[in-house]
């Protein structure tokens, strides 16, 4: 790679290690478009990621940051730059969950939640916007949740994160409409994942999903991680070219 050519354009995918950010990476996979799988703890994971791109024709390149951090979120743009190129496309994907009831719910758990969902997805956009705005060109799409629209009890913190995503959204897009940048997000319902495991592992748990799937989904059944990526790739494209500030729920019908 040569530092001093014109950047490039790439992809920056958040919490692309596993689940919905891994399905996106791969869906993300263009020859000509480089992705970039940021990951917090886990290299190897984003490695099997990287793989995955490969596989699919693409080209990818691991990057390490919490995007909680907004150091880390700078240190990660600077090394993308270094390798020459900048990021036309950001996915902020990464999120987290710390449910209890909001009596219980410590100060810990409110704030790490707020985070990574919110303050992260904030950081990366706006280490992002400045090229974007110079170059009049660039996606945002921020992945939200169902939670953020539909209450669910124990997920204060979660539904205030994601909610706050969404208005993130629209007002971006507002903002950033003028220079062509286009801002849009995705608000998942329940999708297989390592996220829901926590519910899986108790025989509740496992007995709600079963039920919601059964009598609240009207398709019947949980989401596939590409079943998200295929819409944050239909975003990202010349197809959603008058696309901006919008929602798009992809719940099976849990929400309406
Ligand atoms: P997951 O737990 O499998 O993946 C989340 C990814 O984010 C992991 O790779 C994790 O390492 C990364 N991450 C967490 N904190 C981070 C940080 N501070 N910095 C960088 N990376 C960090 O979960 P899943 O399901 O793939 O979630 C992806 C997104 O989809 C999240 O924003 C989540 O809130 C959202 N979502 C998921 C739903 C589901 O049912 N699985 C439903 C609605 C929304």
């Amino acid at each position: 790679m040569n530092i001093a050519a014109r950047p490039q354009k790439a992809v920056l995918v958040t919490g692309g290690s596993r689940g919905i950010g891994r399905a996106i990476c791969a869906a993300m996979a263009d020859p000509a478009m480089p992705v970039f799988v940021n990951y917090a703890r886990n290299p190897q994971a984003a490695e099997e990621t990287c793989a995955v791109v490969a596989a699919a024709g693409g080209k990818a390149f691991a990057v390490q940051a919490d995007v909680s951090d907004h150091e880390q979120v700078q240190r990660m743009f600077l090394f993308i730059r270094e390798q020459g190129y900048w990021v036309h496309t950001l996915i902020n994907n990464a999120g987290i969950v710390a449910d209890t009831i909001a009596a219980s719910m410590s100060i810990e758990q409110w704030r790490s939640v707020l985070a990574t969902n919110l303050d992260g997805s904030f950081f990366c956009i706006r280490t992002a916007l400045s090229t974007m705005s110079a170059r009049k060109s660039g996606r945002i799409v921020n992945i939200a949740s169902v939670s953020g629209i539909k209450a669910q009890p124990g997920q204060v913190n979660y539904a205030a994160s994601k909610a706050g995503v969404m208005a993130l959204t629209r007002g971006l897009a507002r903002e950033l409409g003028r220079y062509g940048v286009r801002v849009n997000a995705v608000a998942p319902g329940f999708i297989e994942t390592e996220m829901l495991s926590d519910l899986r592992s108790s025989e509740k748990g496992e007995e709600f999903l079963q039920q919601t799937a059964a009598a609240a989904i009207p398709l019947g059944r949980l989401g596939q991680p590409e079943e998200i990526a295929s819409v944050v790739r239909f975003l990202c494209s010349k197809a959603a070219s008058y696309v901006t500030g919008q929602v798009i729920t992809v719940d099976g019908g849990l929400s309406v």
